[in-house]
């Protein structure tokens, strides 16, 4: 019998970003190429956001055009302006648009300077456009397990918003703790919110620690989730997070994956190297 499949999306994007010195870009090309060529089918390689922002982003337009991208491969990378959504399109090779909304109105005005309301009418614009040229077009939910900004939150907040970006013509979510808020009580009640109106489960973008990654993994597995966010070394997290935690340790979770019986298309014996490589371009 076939296993069931889970999607691991390496997020070098959330890796990177918040380093302290930026990868340069020949780095980058050898490093992702690496990953395409060990099997890694979604990879979020970046975004097209104002370098004065996040300079460690800045050239990734300088990165689609040279990757050799095997058939079944998805690039994505992150959008979160009309500017952006210009420069990403120039690029044939990116297949999947990655847009920034949050739960927390207080989030949404700090990182993207817009408010909810405003930036799902981009979502509705984008969406389109990201469509016209044959693109997916994601939005990830920042903040969906709680927040740090003093907002309230609560699943039917959060349903209510999971069906409004799907109508605006968004083709797949994502979940994220973007502050390391959640707990598995937590996760399991907002993946489980979400069954009833999501077409399908989110993704999950969790922050972590080593020790408590286990338990987040599994309550949303058990949940239904079938993908993930996760980066080699369990590099990077929110620049914005201020404890800790990390993004999910993609070697980690290809273990979990396999130990309960499910299928990443990632081979464990593979990994050790490419952990060690993701982390020594980060020291
Ligand atoms: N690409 C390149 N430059 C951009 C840009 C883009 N997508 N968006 C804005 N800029 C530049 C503008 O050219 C302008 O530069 P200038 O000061 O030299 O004239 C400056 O940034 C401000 O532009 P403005 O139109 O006022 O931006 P805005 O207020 O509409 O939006 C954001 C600003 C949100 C796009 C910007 O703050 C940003 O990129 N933030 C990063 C968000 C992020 O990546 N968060 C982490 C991931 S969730
Ligand atoms: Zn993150």
């Amino acid at each position: 019998m076939l296993s069931e499949r889970v999607e691991i999306t390496e997020t070098l994007r959330d890796a990177w970003q918040g380093l302290p010195h930026a990868v340069p870009t020949a780095a980058k090309l050898t490093h992702i190429q690496r990953l395409l060529d060990a099997g890694f089918r979604s990879l979020d390689i970046g975004s097209f956001v104002s370098p004065k922002a996040v300079p460690a982003m800045a050239d990734t337009g300088e990165l689609p055009g040279v990757l050799r991208v095997p058939e079944g491969a998805s690039l994505m990378a992150l959008v979160a302006n009309e500017k952006g959504l210009e420069r990403f399109l120039e690029h044939p090779q990116l297949h999947e648009v990655l847009y920034p909304f949050s739960l927390s109105e207080s989030f949404q005005q700090r990182n993207t300077r817009r408010s909810r309301e405003d930036a799902l009418h981009e979502v509705t614009r984008f969406a389109a456009r990201a469509h016209e040229s044959g693109r997916v077009f994601y939005t990830t939910i920042s903040m969906a397990f709680g927040n740090n900004e003093g907002d309230a939150w609560s699943t039917s907040e959060l349903v209510d918003w999971v069906g409004r970006l799907q109508d605006a013509g968004t083709d797949r979510l994502g979940l994220a703790d973007t502050t390391a808020q959640a707990d598995p009580e937590r996760v399991a009640q907002a993946f489980e919110a979400c069954r009833g109106v999501a077409s399908s489960s989110p993704a999950a973008h969790l922050h972590c620690t080593l020790q408590t990654q286990h338990a987040l993994v599994q309550a949303a597995l058990d949940a239904g989730c079938r993908a993930f966010d996760a980066a080699l070394g369990g590099l990077g997290g929110c620049q914005f997070a201020k404890g800790p935690e990390s993004n999910v340790s993609t070697r980690e979770l290809v273990q979990q994956c396999a130990q309960a019986g499910f299928d990443t298309g990632l081979a464990d014996q593979d990994l050790d190297a490419l952990d060690a490589a993701a982390s020594s371009l980060a020291s």
